[in-house]
């Protein structure tokens, strides 16, 4: 547990942000939220929150894996209810770290079973989909079938990816362990980290920038990049590709929360989670951030399309934690940046 918690900080790129929002008004019922997720998102789902409870939420931004080592660390005394994190991988350390606590509630009850943790420890918030950005007119979508295409030749010098460091290519990499196998995975790496060249960049919005000015023809990215660029501007010279829809699914990332087992207020989390699984909640993170809802009863923002029109990878695979170890391990033998 230890030695996994170690390896996620290792490879953290960003530091921690502390950003207490929120007030202490001693009077009223509150929740403390260490939240993996940027603060575009934390702060509509905590104000929203808010609103319907009267609960007063604080909550503290971060990297899913330090936030881990620093509930770890802080034990008995965590002032943290709630952890949300980009990964359910990273909620289920925590789980095998006994760290987190059970619920269960009609709202868990009608989330599908592959979006929660064992004994009800964790649970699936939205789903973020690998997928490709490419540049309209200079790339033919149909040359782009599966995630492994974007290691042939022909992209040479004309891929984009980010740093290796970033959760979701990890998480990504990891997906495609379970999918295709070690030996394609390396493949794949050895692939694309000749293809991409120089252009590795910090994170995906960069990536999509970079598509629509034409500097490459491709990219690899999280799917909700591409719609907020498009909601952004409608214009703009970019297609998206959803992968492998004819053979193994697109790689699939789960967000997720989990509750504390040494939390302060656990009723209060309890009803933040029975609140982020509601349609309520599941709408923010459709609307904000253009992410596929969990609860199969609230549509995906109205950019994108429906989910049962896509094809997704076994959830299972993104669930196994066992699985972000060896991708690590995969990434630094290919010797990515
Ligand atoms: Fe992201």
């Amino acid at each position: 547990m230890e030695g996994r918690i170690l390896k996620c900080l290792l490879v953290t790129v960003f530091g921690l942000t502390v950003t207490v929002t929120g007030g202490m008004t001693p009077a009223a019922e509150q929740l403390v939220i260490y939240s993996g997720r940027g603060e575009r998102f934390t702060r509509p789902v905590a104000r929203a929150f808010e609103a319907r409870s009267g609960v007063k939420v604080q909550s503290l931004v971060g990297s899913p894996n330090q936030l881990l080592v620093r509930i770890q660390e802080e034990g008995a005394r965590t002032p943290a209810d709630v952890f949300i994190s980009t990964s359910v991988g990273v909620l289920e350390l925590a789980r095998e770290g006994n760290l987190l606590q059970s619920h269960s509630s009609p709202a868990v009850d009608r989330l599908p079973a592959a979006f929660r943790g064992p004994e009800n420890k964790w649970f699936g918030a939205s789903l973020r989909v690998r997928a490709v950005v490419y540049r309209k007119g200079r790339v033919d979508p149909s040359a782009i079938q599966s995630i492994l295409d974007l290691a042939k030749p022909e992209w040479e010098g004309k891929l984009a990816i980010t740093v290796s460091t970033n959760a979701s290519f990890i998480g990504g990499v990891a997906a495609m362990v379970a999918q295709h196998g070690e030996p394609a995975v390396r493949a794949f790496l050895k692939g694309i980290r000749r293809n991409a060249g120089v252009n590795v960049f910090p994170g995906h919005t960069p990536i999509v920038s970079a598509v629509a000015r034409g500097e490459v023809e491709l990219g690899l990215i999280n799917h909700y990049y591409f719609y907020r660029a498009i909601a952004k501007d409608a214009q703009a010279p970019i297609g998206i590709v959803f992968l492998d829809q004819n053979g193994a699914g697109a790689p699939v990332l789960i967000a997720g929360l989990a509750i504390l087992k040494e939390a302060k207020h656990p009723e209060a989390a309890r009803r933040f989670v029975d609140f982020v699984l509601s349609e309520a909640g599941q709408k923010v993170f459709a609307e904000v951030n253009y992410e596929f809802p969990t609860n199969p009863a609230v549509p995906a923002h109205a950019l994108l399309p429906p989910r049962a029109g896509i094809k997704l990878a076994p959830m299972a695979a993104t669930l196994d934690a066992g699985k972000i170890d060896r991708a690590i391990d995969l990434i630094k033998a290919a010797g990515m940046r």
